[in-house]
């Protein structure tokens, strides 16, 4: 089988070289030259773990090549992957299909008999449904070329083992089309068990908007108990700790800290508000509204935080933000919650550094004015306030009387909850952390 994969950004470069791994000959297809040059060169746009590895290595053994032509892609594979971004919309809060829509009307015209086209994007409930339709008045006569939708729930950071390891495969589609195919495509994955859910288009598309909206509400209820624990005196952590040992709840994305960020879950509750107020269904997810403003609070509350702890003045303060990325072991720093606070603390006049292991320069593209440093004992030295805001590994192991040795003042905010907060105090810190109170 061969395999065609339309966008080579995180999700479309993950999955074309797990494709490749799993044993097919697969193209990725980009319109853009200089990531497709890179990518065929071995490199990987951007930060993942493990991932520059394994596209070497099929690179190398022709599995897997890459190209800006669609035409020639789309004659060449049995089964296409549309991986393309649905991004949000300037000053709106809805999604752009617009790529997903040129990459049908680029692929429709020159399928091969019997060809696959199966979307992977983020889309809001009924896109499918409408590509299908797009995609059948194109194809040529006697092509019996179909689609269906098959959504993504990689996450950055785990994207190798989440791709190749799913937890679950989700195929939407009408009657059993396509079902035969994708079952051979993940072969390997349902053999060791994975469950494989059929359903209709709409709900394949809805089970991915809905995942990502149940998740950042999860971590959004943990932070508004944050907001509760500040006010009396109670400690989110011990909260979250105790509610987590209930099964129906569980521990996980119940980390109370500063909330959530990246290219997905921001960007899908709000294309999901906005889709539902499209179908007159304003009330049914009118909470996510709410979902997001205590993630934004969230930034506010640290920034404040800064402040206070600063005595009330920020200017000309050395400020040092630890963590660019929206998340640890990416450098993707999309609606970074880390890199939103160094703005503000900048904008009111603190003297901002940032360090981060990966995410300087996608950091610095979108943050230009910001000081960047590459060492972290460069960045911590002469510092007024430290900010821990994304949760990489090296920050949750530094020394506090190593760092302390080197700072102005030994103050420092744990906007994650990593830090052993005793141990900081020991070593004469003044620690604050989300949600612990003073
Ligand atoms: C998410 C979904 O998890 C994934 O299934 C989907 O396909 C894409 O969106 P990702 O954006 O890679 O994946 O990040 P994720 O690990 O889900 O974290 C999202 C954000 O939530 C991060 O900013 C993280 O710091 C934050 N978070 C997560 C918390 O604040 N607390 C938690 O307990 C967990």
């Amino acid at each position: 089988m061969k395999i065609s994969v339309i966008g080579t950004g995180y999700l479309g470069a993950t999955h074309a070289v797990c494709m490749a791994e799993l044993g097919f000959d697969v193209v990725g297809v980009d319109v853009d030259q200089s990531k497709v040059l890179r990518l065929q060169r071995g490199e990987v746009p951007f930060f993942e773990p493990g991932l520059e590895p394994l596209l070497r290595k099929h690179v190398e053994n022709g599995r897997l090549t890459f190209s800006s032509d669609l035409q020639a892609a789309a004659g060449w594979a049995d089964v296409h992957f549309v991986c393309v971004g649905t991004p949000q919309r300037t000053n709106a809060l809805s999604a752009d299909t617009s790529y997903v829509e040129q990459a049908v009307d680029g692929l429709a015209p020159h399928l091969a008999p019997g060809a696959l086209v199966v979307g992977k994007s983020t889309v809001p409930v009924g896109t499918a449904a409408r590509l299908r339709e797009r995609l059948r008045a194109q194809v040529a006569p006697r092509t019996h070329a179909d689609l269906v939708w098959n959504p993504e729930f990689l996450r950055e950071g785990h994207a190798l083992h989440d791709t190749l390891h799913p937890d679950r495969i989700v195929v939407g589609t009408e009657g059993d089309v396509g079902v035969a195919t994708l079952r051979e495509v993940y072969a390997g994955a349902l053999e060791s068990g994975t469950p494989f859910l059929v359903t209709g288009l709409e709900t394949a598309e809805l089970v991915k908007v809905a995942a990502n909206a149940f998740l950042a509400t999860k971590i959004s209820f943990i932070n508004a108990m944050s907001e509760v624990c500040e006010a009396t005196g109670g400690d989110v952590v011990a909260l979250a700790e105790a509610l987590g040992h209930d099964e129906r709840i569980g521990s996980r994305f119940l980390g109370a800290g500063l909330g959530f960020g990246g290219g997905c879950l921001p960007k899908d509750i709000r294309a999901f508000q906005a889709r539902c107020i499209e179908l007159g269904l304003n009330r049914s997810v009118a909470f996510l509204a709410e979902v997001d403003e205590v993630n934004q609070r969230r930034r506010a509350r640290t920034v404040a935080l800064a402040h206070e702890m600063l005595g009330g003045r920020v200017k000309d303060r050395r400020i040092v933000v630890l963590g660019a990325a929206f998340k640890p072991d990416s450098d993707d720093v999309r609606d970074s919650p880390a890199l939103d606070v160094a703005d503000q603390l900048y904008m009111r006049g603190g003297d901002v550094v940032v360090h981060d292991p990966q995410a300087t320069e996608p950091a610095r593209r979108r943050s230009p004015d910001l000081v960047y440093v590459d060492s972290l004992a460069e960045a911590y030295a002469g510092a007024d306030l430290l900010l821990l805001l994304t949760e990489w590994s090296e920050f949750r192991v530094l020394d506090p009387a190593v760092v302390g040795s080197r700072v102005r003042q030994r103050k420092i905010v744990d906007g994650r909850n990593v830090l052993p907060v005793p141990e900081w105090e020991r070593a004469g810190w003044q620690l604050r952390a989300l949600g612990r109170g003073a």
